[in-house]
């Protein structure tokens, strides 16, 4: 069952690596002509955990476990799934097992992105084998898709700090820790990225499919990355650019420049805005939309999945919240930024509806 489960899984990541490795103008004659409206699904942030034998935490895998079979009801059809990191929470191969045993349910291709509880056990090794490349492109109907790994860290702390790679991940895995180190795409990523966008033209829309925000917005909980300006300037000559980043656990979305961000939901446990927190300094935008309040009565509220249609090289976020009023955030071309009509006022910003 699960070498069938893996045998399936591969065939479908293959073909994002198949995709990467096409000489890029074969690849952008032959979806030229095809700049067409299509969607895709993206879920994001399952922490499957891994309690001991064959013993899972439940409440984690019911929400991938739900998230999948919804997308597999979908009509019409979504053409892709991305999954947006935190597959597992410790990074141990029964999680990214299990993991992908569930994301194997999938009737679609699947492109995966690296979350930090995947990546900090053994930087990525075993991921990197049932998933494939850390950080690739692929074209789909005249967009320009980019996945990165924006989780990396300084080598310092990745390779001296650290008695044990096991206390290396716990570290990683707080949230609140003062002992983690800042996120970051890396300057590999970074001198790869600009070659991969040196054969793009610049009226091709590009979207980024990245685990944490390309931008900074809450340093002591890791809502951020550190060389999020020298990554927006590479992106910067494109005349539409989207960034969707999972890691938060909540609803976000920005606009600086010509990016536009956009946060997604986790299937696991929703994370509260940082300001309704703590008063520690941070960067993040005024929030004008109040994220649906988590019911401690009904494990999946405040979690969620995402089906996402892309027209004209624009992505609208549609959120899918399980016992919510599904959201949906646009963007507006009047104002130039993404917003959410039902639950905002264009003119003022001001929540218009607010939703417990
Ligand atoms: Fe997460
Ligand atoms: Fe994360």
């Amino acid at each position: 069952m699960m070498n069938m489960n893996r045998r399936n899984f591969l065939k479908r990541t293959a073909g994002a690596v198949a995709a990467a490795s096409l000489p890029m103008g074969t690849v952008r004659l032959a979806f030229a002509q095809q700049d067409e409206p299509f969607t895709f699904a993206h879920i994001s942030d399952s922490h499957i955990q891994h309690i001991s034998g064959d013993d899972f935490v439940r409440n984690w895998d019911r929400g991938l476990i739900r998230a999948v079979a919804e997308c597999n009801l979908l009509e019409p059809k979504p053409d892709f799934v991305v999954f947006g990191g935190d597959l597992a929470q410790l990074g141990t191969k029964p999680e990214l097992d299990h993991g992908m045993e569930l994301l194997s349910e999938l009737d679609y291709d699947i492109h995966c992105v690296m979350g930090e509880h995947d990546y900090y056990l053994d930087l990525g090794e075993y991921w990197e084998e049932l998933f494939g490349p850390q950080w690739y492109s692929f074209d789909h109907k005249g967009v320009h898709f980019v996945v990165l790994n924006s989780i990396v860290t300084y080598d310092e702390w990745t390779h001296e700090r650290w008695p044990s790679a096991e206390q290396r991940m716990l570290e990683m895995a707080m949230l609140d820790n003062p002992n983690g180190s800042p996120f970051m795409v890396g300057e590999e990523q970074r001198q790869w990225l600009s070659d991969d966008l040196s054969d793009v033209p610049t009226d091709m829309p590009v979207v980024v499919l990245s685990h944490s925000p390309i931008q900074k917005l809450y340093k002591g909980w890791n809502f951020w990355t550190d060389d999020a300006e020298e990554v927006q300037e590479i992106l910067q000559p494109f005349d539409t650019v989207s960034v969707i980043y999972g890691h938060v656990h909540q609803i976000q979305y920005n606009q600086i420049g010509n990016i536009t961000f956009h946060a997604v939901m986790a299937t696991a446990w929703p994370w509260p805005y940082p300001d309704t927190y703590a008063h520690a300094d941070h960067d993040m935008p005024e929030v004008t939309v109040p994220m649906n309040r988590a019911d401690p009565f009904f494990e999946r509220d405040a979690t969620g999945w995402q089906i996402i249609p892309a027209a004209d090289g624009r992505v609208t976020m549609n959120y899918n919240l399980y016992n919510n009023t599904n959201r949906s955030v646009a963007y507006n071309p009047q104002t130039g930024r993404p917003e959410d009509m039902d639950f905002q006022d264009p003119n003022t910003r001001v929540p218009n509806q607010i939703h417990y």
